[in-house]
């Protein structure tokens, strides 16, 4: 998979894709992660971004030009499955919404930024528009990290224990069971007996109860969108 990110403030993404299991993805090919400056695709001698908006209100707008040359750029090398917005108004990301972005080639992220983006834009290049949350970020850089975190951790190859992102929460619309290392007892605290009993078909039973003994106090609106879908 192979996923271009779009960005005026490509410095924001230079730490998030360079850790952990996102690194190891990258290192064995499992994804290629590319972050532009939207910047460099300006025509402007003063490689200028960024205008105040027709209708007098405040805020600076991203312009059409650099973002329409970065996206018809990629677009001359490749086809594209998605081409996908950051923004407050977009879909709510949901783990259903990453599995199936996990099953695609070619992914581009275009980060929104200030008060938004050249609607025209959104009009005819944008294929979806995605919101990691009910609240506004300054930027949508940290929003591309959240999105292409969720995907990458899908691909097959990496994570190192195949069932570990099928365990996650979300995956079946459940929460996680709660998790548990040594010690077995700490300060007085213990670790619930049945995870030490070497009983794999109870312990598996006793996760299932938790997960969703907690999705019905935590999350109740999981389950009845569950049965909703059913
Ligand atoms: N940009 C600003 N806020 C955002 C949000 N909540 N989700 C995605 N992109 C955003």
């Amino acid at each position: 998979m192979r996923i271009d990110i779009l960005s005026v403030v490509p410095q924001l993404l230079e730490s998030p894709f360079n850790h952990s299991i996102i690194k190891r993805a990258r290192a064995k090919n499992i994804v290629e992660i590319y972050v532009h400056d939207i910047r460099e695709f300006s025509a402007s001698r003063h490689k200028q971004v960024d205008d105040y908006q027709y209708g007098g209100n405040s805020g600076m707008v991203l312009m059409i030009q650099p973002i329409y040359d970065a996206i018809l750029h990629l677009k001359s090398q490749r086809e594209y499955d998605s081409i996908i917005y950051t923004s407050p108004d977009g879909e709510l990301l949901t783990q259903k919404k990453s599995n199936y972005l996990s099953v695609q080639t070619n992914i581009i992220i275009l980060c929104g930024h200030y008060k938004g983006i050249d609607h025209r834009i959104r009009e005819h290049l944008i294929t979806e528009e995605i919101s990691i949350g009910d609240y506004v970020l300054s930027g949508g850089e940290l929003a591309a990290a959240v999105i292409t975190d969720s995907i990458v951790r899908l691909l097959p190859g990496a994570i190192s224990d195949e069932t570990s992102a099928l365990s996650d929460s979300f995956q079946d619309d459940l929460l996680a069971a709660p998790v548990y290392t040594r010690p077995a007892e700490f300060n007085g605290w213990s670790v619930p007996e049945i995870l030490l009993s070497g009983n794999f078909k109870k312990i598996e039973q006793w996760q299932m109860e938790q997960s969703l003994i907690r999705t019905a106090k935590l999350r109740p609106n999981l389950l009845s969108d569950k049965s909703a879908d059913e």
